[in-house]
């Protein structure tokens, strides 16, 4: 038997709720294949920060390095200024662990309800790479004159040779095993020139290793218009990091909605642990009334079980997803958030 040591950050607002359901079915489908889940949880998010002004101690971020994988559910809230918990402990985690691929599946799957005027579950069906280490997020800039008629407020975009390379090999790897590989650079040439080429010569010489792999580029600004009008145009995309986040949303969307979209953060090398979590935020809006949608982070699950080398488990929640997001869509009734993470669990339990 194996044991899988796993952090569980449930953090704010929804992110409790999502995130038991997450360790249930994660519980579920990990007994099955004989492994046990050895997990720890750990307070971070505002009420620790109001209690103690921490976000992150190194403390704690030495446990968590000593950790197989992280689950994390969301954090923010409205009490707490806007930022803190999203830098010091979200990004902060993104960071020092170096996860530097955001990997967003954005997938519609059968009976699922879309806003788009055509859909076909099939022409919904891409990998986003978003890179996750760097871009606008690297904290670069800073603020002069402040509180003046000058003031001047600056926040760099970094793109390092070795950053924007190792995301765009994983990204072709991964346009490369998939049957149409077709890969496609999302970012703004036009404009940011000098990050925008770097990203451009750096998928053209990687590029030439693989030559099976179709390349295609698009603006930000009309990737967003094709995600609506044409989203069979993408397979794999690759984007830099605040690029990616805008587009997974909006991907979200198109596939059925916030409450679905699940993403990893991978260090692809296991230097250090993985962290999963659905794309959404803590919903302070819904928070404490067992209406979040825990399906993103069962998914988000899913990636996990992928990523530790669990592959049948991954595949037999997504399937058990699968079957929950058809029998939602004749049914129609409404569910709490656990009693969807408990039909998910069973639908895991009752396959062959
Ligand atoms: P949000 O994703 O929290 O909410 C946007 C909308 O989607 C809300 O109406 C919310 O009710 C709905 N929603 C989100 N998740 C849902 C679910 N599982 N089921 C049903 N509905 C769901 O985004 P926001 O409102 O922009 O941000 C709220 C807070 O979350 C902010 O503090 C923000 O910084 C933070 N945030 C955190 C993360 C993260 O931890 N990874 C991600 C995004 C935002
Ligand atoms: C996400 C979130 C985060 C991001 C925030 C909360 C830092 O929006 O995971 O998509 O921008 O990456
Ligand atoms: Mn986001």
């Amino acid at each position: 038997a194996r044991t899988v040591k796993l952090a569980v950050i449930p953090g704010d607002g929804i992110g409790p709720e999502v995130v038991t359901e997450g360790v249930k079915v994660l519980s579920e489908a990990a007994s099955r294949h004989d492994v046990a889940l050895d997990t720890t949880e750990y307070e971070l998010g505002a009420k620790r920060w109001h209690a103690t002004g921490e976000t992150l101690p190194d403390s704690v971020e030495d446990e968590l390095r000593s950790q197989e994988a992280i689950l994390l559910g969301a954090v923010g809230d409205p009490s707490v200024p806007s930022g803190i918990l999203e830098r010091g402990l979200l990004l902060r985690l993104r960071f020092s662990f170096s996860h530097y691929v955001n990997l967003r599946p954005v997938r519609l799957y059968p009976g699922v309800t879309t806003p788009l005027a055509e859909p076909e579950t099939d022409d919904i069906d891409m990998l986003v790479v978003r890179e996750g280490t760097e871009g606008p997020y690297a904290g670069m800039g800073g603020v002069l004159r402040k509180d003046t008629p000058g003031e001047i407020a600056t926040q760099d975009s970094v793109n390092t040779r070795f950053g924007v390379e190792r995301v765009v090999r994983y990204a072709f790897e991964k346009a490369n095993a998939r049957p149409r590989a077709k890969l496609t650079l999302v970012h703004k040439d036009n404009v940011l020139t000098y990050a925008g080429e770097l990203w451009q010569r750096v998928v053209r010489e990687v590029g030439v290793e693989y030559p099976r792999v179709s390349v295609d580029y698009c603006h930000v600004d009309a990737a967003t218009m094709f995600f609506v009008s044409q989203p069979e145009r993408f397979d794999v995309v690759v984007t830099d990091n605040l690029f990616g986040d805008i587009i997974t949303d909006l991907g979200a969307a198109i596939a059925g909605g916030i409450g679905l979209a699940a993403s990893g953060n991978i260090n692809p090398e296991n230097d250090f642990p993985s962290m999963f979590e659905p794309v959404h935020g803590s919903a302070p809006d819904i928070a404490g009334h067992g209406k979040a949608d825990p399906t993103a982070t069962v998914l988000s699950s899913a990636i996990m079980l992928q990523h530790l080398g669990l592959a049948t488990a991954a595949r037999q929640v997504e399937q058990a997803v699968a079957e929950d997001l058809n029998a939602r869509a004749k049914d129609g009734s409404e569910r709490s958030t656990a009693q969807i993470g408990d039909d998910i669990a069973r639908r895991v339990a009752e396959q062959g």
